[in-house]
């Protein structure tokens, strides 16, 4: 069954009124309606549906084992939570690649199932003829490039993208086209700084927002996995994160807590007792 709750929330026409006025641009990931609902109460412009879904909630080491239908399944919560901000959905690996129809085919069922209000793709020239029919479609595209972790048995792991002028220069060339073919926004993942400020100059005259993570702060937004910055993977630090919080230390105080009150019968108390 689709869902299609009434909304009133951020759309590509105020994306791209935020990069004609300067206006930062917020983006975060959710899995989830009541991390959704808390990470769209405090305000934030976009919310991410990432593939890291299938790092941080299935526990995979890559993002390419995460389906289609898991996706969607993960993306409802999020919408019916979501009052104020954009929801952007990644495309999971094998969607879009296979050929244009089928990409077009998976974007539009991704839309009419969720309720979301735009997709995000991997990839620049090599997946340009897709992402033209996409939002020929109707559905509004995010581009993303650099790190693309879709492409990690590629790229051979996660390292710093684009530090070459050879590879520098296609990601500017797959910038421009993306902001060409109507993208409202790309994100810039792990590239040095200076180059993603050259991008940001670069798109910025198509309205096309730039979104960085690990690109330095010249972009026009930023983007974080909520459970990195929220410091709920501990043992994941890279140089680009910021941990906004230490939730893993708390959560895990709170469990020993719980485990003791239950084995020294002081919880449920009095009060907490029908
Ligand atoms: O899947 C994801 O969380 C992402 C962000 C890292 C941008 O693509």
């Amino acid at each position: 069954m689709s869902v299609h709750i009434q909304n009133s929330r951020i759309t590509t026409t105020i994306i791209r009124q935020m990069v004609a006025d300067n206006q930062p641009i917020s983006m975060l990931t959710s899995y989830d309606y009541t991390l959704a609902r808390l990470v769209d109460r405090a305000g934030i412009d976009m919310i991410l549906v990432g593939d890291s879904a299938s790092n941080i909630v299935c526990g995979n080491a890559y993002t390419l084992p995460i389906t289609m239908d898991e996706m969607i399944f993960l993306t409802k919560g999020v919408v019916r939570a979501a009052q104020h901000a954009m929801v952007v959905v990644d495309m999971p690996f094998g969607s879009y690649q296979v050929n244009d129809d089928e990409a077009v085919r998976n974007a539009i069922l991704m839309l009419k199932e969720t309720g979301c209000d735009a997709v995000k793709i991997e990839g620049g020239e090599n997946v340009l003829p897709a992402i033209r029919k996409i939002i020929a479609a109707g559905v509004p595209v995010q581009g993303h490039l650099g790190l693309t972790p879709q492409s990690v048995n590629q790229f051979g792991g996660y390292g710093l993208r684009a530090k070459e002028e050879k590879e520098a220069e296609q990601l500017l060339r797959d910038a421009e086209l993306l902001a060409q073919a109507g993208c409202f926004s790309i994100v810039l993942e792990k590239i040095p700084a200076d180059l993603a400020e050259q991008v940001t100059r670069l798109v910025a005259p198509y309205h096309c927002a730039t979104i960085g993570i690990g690109a330095g702060n010249r972009t026009h937004g930023q983007v974080l996995v909520l459970h990195d910055m929220l410091g709920l993977n501990d043992g994941f630090k890279p140089k680009f994160l910021r941990h906004f919080a230490q939730l893993a230390s708390t959560v895990q105080s709170a469990v020993k807590e719980y485990i003791e009150a239950v084995q020294n019968h002081t919880f449920p108390n009095e009060k907490e007792s029908y």
